[in-house]
């Protein structure tokens, strides 16, 4: 999605601007532009990657300057072009904005401006924010007072950075329903719509909440409320190495994240097992008297839902529901007090789970996120949040975020059983030392990727792929799915295995793909009755099923991938490596933008 970058201090802000923004460039975007005041403003844009616009500045230099906003724009409204990209100036080009979010009025906006006269230049929603400032300006003489005035006709979502000629130094920034912080550096501030792009600059940030408008000059900031008063803001320190956001060596950031696993399963894990318990510490949150349990989130982390909806029934007897963020909030849910929401989110920023959070807690529900940002929104916004601690994740296609989202579910299931009393301690003291296990034997499956690195060589040609399995399988072959299918583009699709009778088998032809998943060892015999179903119609199979369940499945199948043994709720935590990087290999083969697939974004900041 969309990146922000502002810079005010006293060395040149076009390269830093730059830079900024080459950080942002996982998010997803198609075209960049910067904006540096230097008495005038000056503003470039190119289509597609940074490196136009680098090449088109020479790296900076052709836009002298140490005040300057920059964008990377993902299109909603209008054609990736050099037009619609921002920053966006003002007919008389003494304001330049840059906008992440929609302005939901603009349409009606954009009537009543060019009644008085103002001519537009781009197709976009964004350049209202512009032009209003200008007709505001004129009334109230300042940036901010127009600003304000601004803030109150627009409706929709917004992080704006704004920089006018006539305030040369100062830089504004407002926010609402779209990330935003400002970075504090000696002499110098930043702003940006993720840490990413200011950690190599400050590890002293500030994240603004809904509302709120900060004046950024080079010695100091000054943030306000919605209602214009002065308020006082904790910093937060960012703590993870820059290498994180580094590719160190690999070819991909996927491919690294991959290999992070195991330490970052580490960092989600350990801290939360002490003297064979689980220990949530600093969780004030009462977890006992729920009767019932809505987990909501998007995409992966849906998947991660599903797992933990087959775990928490299981283990805790309690009723989950698990609900795609952007069905829940128009489906009038059904929720009391007596429902926890668990909320599941990489970035802590997708829009739509963002809302599902805030219409879950309108109606009534204690909510309770696991999230992998600090500090990001959905964490603010909970009553309750548990961090995963992957690290910062680059690739587009989440690897390591997956997995210690699914790791704390996990924990959280073995916690909420054992206060419930839903398993005898002898299984609760199992499943803790067998998840304290999982980092080790995350490492042993990454010791056998050149295998999967084969079987991906062996099928990487194929148009359509399908991913069966049952209960735990079932909710691992979606992932197995989505994986493949976002950064190959091969067509794939996952089913409940049961369900293959029911339609999809008449898909499957001699020589269609079939990935069967038969690692969760209760209903072994049954997945293998569904590899014998679809080889029998000439499917290739390629199975993964659990180290002692190998052999069995070896004799049915053309090719097989085995993880190592552990407890059932854990086996997907082991299942969903071989899959990833069966993924990663597949698109690595046909030559794909793996770490930016096509059309998608890294947090869905739009509806
Ligand atoms: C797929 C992927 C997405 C995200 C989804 C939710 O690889 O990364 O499906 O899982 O966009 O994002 P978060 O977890 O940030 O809310």
């Amino acid at each position: 999605m969309c990146g922000i970058v502002g810079y005010i201090g006293n060395r040149q802000a076009a390269p830093l601007l730059l830079e900024g923004l080459s950080r942002l460039e996982y998010r997803g975007y198609d075209s960049a532009g910067i904006c540096v005041a230097n008495g005038e403003l000056h503003v470039e844009k190119a289509k597609g990657r940074l490196q136009n616009l680098a090449e088109k500045t020479q790296n900076g230099a052709l836009l002298p300057g140490t005040l300057g906003i920059g964008h990377t724009r993902w299109a909603t409204h209008g054609q990736p072009n050099d037009v619609n990209s921002h920053p966006h100036l003002s007919e008389n080009g003494k304001v330049a904005i840059v906008h992440n979010g929609i302005i939901e009025n603009y349409l009606e906006l954009r009537e009543y401006l060019e009644a008085k006269g103002i001519r537009f230049t781009s197709e976009t929603d964004s350049e209202v924010v512009a032009q209003l400032l200008e007709v505001c300006m004129q009334e109230t003489g300042t940036v901010m007072d127009a600003l304000y005035m601004v803030l109150h006709r627009i409706s929709g979502a917004y992080a704006l950075g704004i920089i006018s000629a006539d305030e040369p130094d100062v830089m504004y920034a407002a926010r609402k329903d779209a990330p935003l912080l400002i970075g504090f550096g000696a002499g110098e501030n930043f702003i940006a719509s993720d840490v990413t792009a200011l950690v190599r600059h400050t590890r002293d940030v500030v994240y603004l909440e809904d509302g709120e408008v900060a004046a950024v000059s080079r010695g100091g900031v000054q943030i306000y409320n919605a209602m214009g008063q002065p308020i006082e803001k904790e910093h937060h320190h960012i703590d993870w190495e820059i290498s994180a956001a580094e590719k160190g060596g690999y070819e991909h950031f996927m491919l690294k994240e991959i290999m992070e696993e195991p330490e970052a399963l580490r960092r989600a894990i350990s801290p939360r097992i002490r003297e064979g318990r689980v220990v949530f510490d600093g969780m004030q949150m009462d977890l006992s008297g729920y009767a019932r349990i809505m987990i909501i989130a998007c995409g992966s982390s849906y998947h991660v839902g599903m797992v933990g909806k087959y775990n928490i029934e299981k283990l805790c007897r309690i009723p989950v529901e698990v609900i795609l963020a952007s069905e829940f909030r128009y489906c009038d849910p059904i929720i009391d007090e007596k429902t926890l929401a668990v909320v599941i989110s990489q970035s802590g920023e997708t829009l739509d789970t963002m809302a599902a959070l805030r219409e879950a807690k309108r109606r009534g529900a204690k909510i309770l996120s696991i999230v992998n940002v600090v500090g990001s929104s959905i964490a603010r916004e909970s009553d309750e949040v548990i961090y995963t601690y992957a690290g910062p994740e680059i690739a587009v296609a989440t690897t390591k975020a997956y997995s210690t989202q699914m790791a704390v579910l996990d924990l959280l299931a073995i916690h909420l059983a054992g206060l419930r009393g839903t398993i005898d301690e002898a299984q609760y003291r199992s499943f803790v030392d067998a998840a304290a296990r999982i980092p080790e034997q995350v490492s042993e499956i990454l010791n056998d990727r050149d295998r999967i690195q084969y079987y991906a060589s062996l099928y990487f040609n194929h148009d359509s792929v399908f991913f069966i399995g049952r209960n735990l399988d079932y909710a691992l072959g979606l992932e197995g799915s989505l994986k493949l299918k976002e950064i190959s583009y091969i067509h794939s699709e996952a089913y409940a295995s049961g369900e293959l009778k029911h339609g999809t088998i008449s898909l499957i032809e001699p020589g269609t793909l079939v990935v069967a998943l038969g690692t969760y060892t209760p209903l072994f015999e049954k997945a293998m009755s569904n590899v014998i179903e679809v080889k029998a119609r000439g499917a290739n199979v390629l199975a993964l099923t659990t180290a002692s369940n190998c052999a069995e499945m070896e004799k049915r199948v053309d090719a097989i991938l085995s993880i190592p043994d552990t407890e059932l709720p854990l086996l997907p935590l082991l299942g969903v490596v071989p899959l990833q990087l069966f993924a990663y290999y597949v698109a690595l083969q046909r030559g794909c933008d793996i770490d930016k697939p096509r059309n998608l974004a890294k947090s869905v900041t739009v509806e």
